[in-house]
């Protein structure tokens, strides 16, 4: 199969036509001027999506703009390279990899149907799909009957940790009572030492979670928590470990017997849907497991057949590539109205920053435009008594997301309507502004945001909103003709990791440069 068409951003018309027209308007455009204007503009800019629905009326664009926007995509070859990727295409170039985690949320049925797979990876690959999910939940629903296991620590750092970690706490709502749940990522003992403190051998599980099984920080707790395990009287390693991993082979050999698999085709960051997702069956059940798959499956199904003009993801990355290549902006906050969704903001920053955080294009060119903002944020309100300060009245425009959902999922009164009229009442006063000749209460206003709102925060509706991202974040990706698959940046710093670590021990400071040199004598033990 060849690979897909695809034309780097600034080499097409269209982004000679947004330079034009953004010297001509969007640099000047007002938003208060635009809702003045339009009366319509919140149904224009609103865009409904499975489980969730996004204004994005008070964000600095207007219709000429985002036509310019659709027919860069089109110039991009977005359509053909998302084709590409639903298809198993290796489109992960320098690694050589198909990218299918779509594959992991497409239903059983497509199987038994007549449905024609594009490629006999495709068939195979769904089959090892669902027999390793239906053996996932079957053990997840065995171990949660279990009332012997009362913790469950699941050990694994970034996309081994982040995506567990956030769903396990964005859907306590769901989560059965009577097991904790633990995550253990940082090569830091304070971290493993905190948990194990407050654990019992005869009732623990752990996870060891890691697409490769060699990540530094993951085996050394691994092994610190089977050694801890043995010291503390445990007994049966079998029942109390279980490996979630591509590398089955190195989990054997570490000791373990359960282990649940998944395949090179699935990114670290893009894994939570596979085997890395045990955590969250244990927590929120089979049946929950699969509503978060079906949220996610729906949306695959959104960004793949509906035409790029009411395709959510495609107008947020194309909102995306417009703030970061016309305006400028550097960075994006994202503010969940809801406190369970307090690591969304660790685990997107993997999702976003890892994945286009790239200065090359797919061929190895250095790309003369910048790529992927910071992303960053915390539950509202907190960020609001914090650095909102900065949002109202710092020198740099930050746009900012909001996330909202119209039914709690709690009783406590008075809270929810106070949470919500906070939510509103930023986002307008971020517009809006406030007039004051004297400074200091003058707010410039015309800061753009989009706001998000979900009927309520079930599995369904965060998986559609992950998967939402995800594609988002391929969009961009795909415009800026970078490989948002890859992830070679992070190798450098393991390498040289591994020549320092000796080196605390021996004190041997040969070819280091100056400020390394002084700081490993002062850190290396007496
Ligand atoms: O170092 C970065 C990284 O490779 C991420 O991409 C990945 O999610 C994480 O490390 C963990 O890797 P693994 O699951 O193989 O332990």
């Amino acid at each position: 199969m060849s690979a897909p068409a695809r034309l780097r951003c600034d080499r097409t018309d269209a982004w000679r036509q947004l330079h034009a027209h953004y010297a001509a308007e969007g640099r000047g455009f007002d938003l208060r001027d635009a809702f003045a204007r339009d009366a319509q503009r919140f149904s224009a800019f609103s865009q409904e999506a499975p489980h969730v629905f996004a204004d994005l009326s008070k964000n600095l664009i207007d219709a000429s703009a985002e036509r310019l926007l659709f027919a860069l995509a089109r110039e991009c070859g977005l359509e053909a390279q998302r084709d590409a990727m639903f298809a198993g295409e290796a489109i992960n170039a320098s690694e050589g990899r198909a990218v299918l985690h779509t594959l992991l949320r497409k239903p059983a049925p497509a199987l038994a149907g007549n449905e024609k797979f594009a490629t006999k990876t495709i068939a195979e690959g769904l089959r090892d799909v669902h027999a390793t999910l239906d053996a996932m939940l079957a053990y997840a629903e065995a171990i949660r009957a279990d009332h012997t296991i009362t913790d469950v620590v699941n050990i694994g750092i970034g996309g081994s940790d982040l995506g567990p970690q956030m769903a396990v706490l964005g859907l306590d709502a769901f989560v059965a009572p009577g097991k904790r749940f633990h995550f253990v990522s940082n090569v830091d003992g304070h971290e493993l030492a905190g948990v194990l403190r407050g654990l019992a051998p005869e009732h623990t599980l752990f996870l060891i979670a890691s697409k490769t099984f060699t990540t530094a920080e993951t085996m050394a707790n691994a092994q610190s928590a089977r050694r801890w395990f043995e010291q503390s009287g445990g007994v049966d390693v079998a029942r109390h470990f279980a490996a979630l991993t591509t590398n089955v082979e190195a989990a054997r050999a570490f000791g373990i017997e359960h282990t649940f698999g998944f395949w090179d085709w699935v990114g670290g960051r893009y894994s939570l849907w596979s085997a890395i997702g045990l955590p969250i069956a244990l927590a929120i059940g089979a049946e929950g497991f699969r509503g978060l798959l079906a949220g996610a499956h729906a949306m695959d199904e959104h960004f793949r057949t509906v035409p790029l003009e009411r395709n959510l993801p495609v107008r947020l990355a194309l909102l995306d590539v417009w703030y970061r290549n016309f305006h400028g902006f550097t960075s994006r906050s994202i503010a969940p109205y809801h406190a369970a969704l307090r690591r969304l903001p660790a685990y997107l920053q993997q999702l976003e920053m890892e994945s286009n955080g790239k200065r090359v294009d797919a061929r190895g060119d250095p790309v003369p435009f910048g790529t992927s903002p910071v992303l960053w944020g915390e539950p509202g309100t907190n960020g609001q008594h914090a650095y909102f300060q900065m949002l109202h009245q710092g020198t740099d425009v930050i746009p900012l997301e909001f996330l909202a959902v119209r039914d709690a999922g709690h009783d406590l009164p008075g809270h929810h309507p106070r949470l919500l009229a906070n939510a509103l009442a930023q986002a307008q006063a971020l517009m809006q502004g406030q007039a004051d000749p004297g400074g200091h209460r003058h707010f410039p206003g015309n800061r753009p945001s989009t706001f998000f709102v979900f009927e309520r925060l079930t599995p369904e509706a965060l998986g559609a909103f992950l998967a939402m991202y995800e594609h988002r974040v391929f969009t961009s990706g795909a415009l800026w003709g970078i490989n948002s698959f890859d992830q070679w940046g992070v190798e450098l710093g393991k390498v040289l990791a591994r020549d320092i670590e000796p080196r605390l021990a021996s004190g041997d400071a040969s070819g280091l440069d100056g400020s390394t040199a002084g700081l490993l004598a002062l850190l290396r033990p007496d």
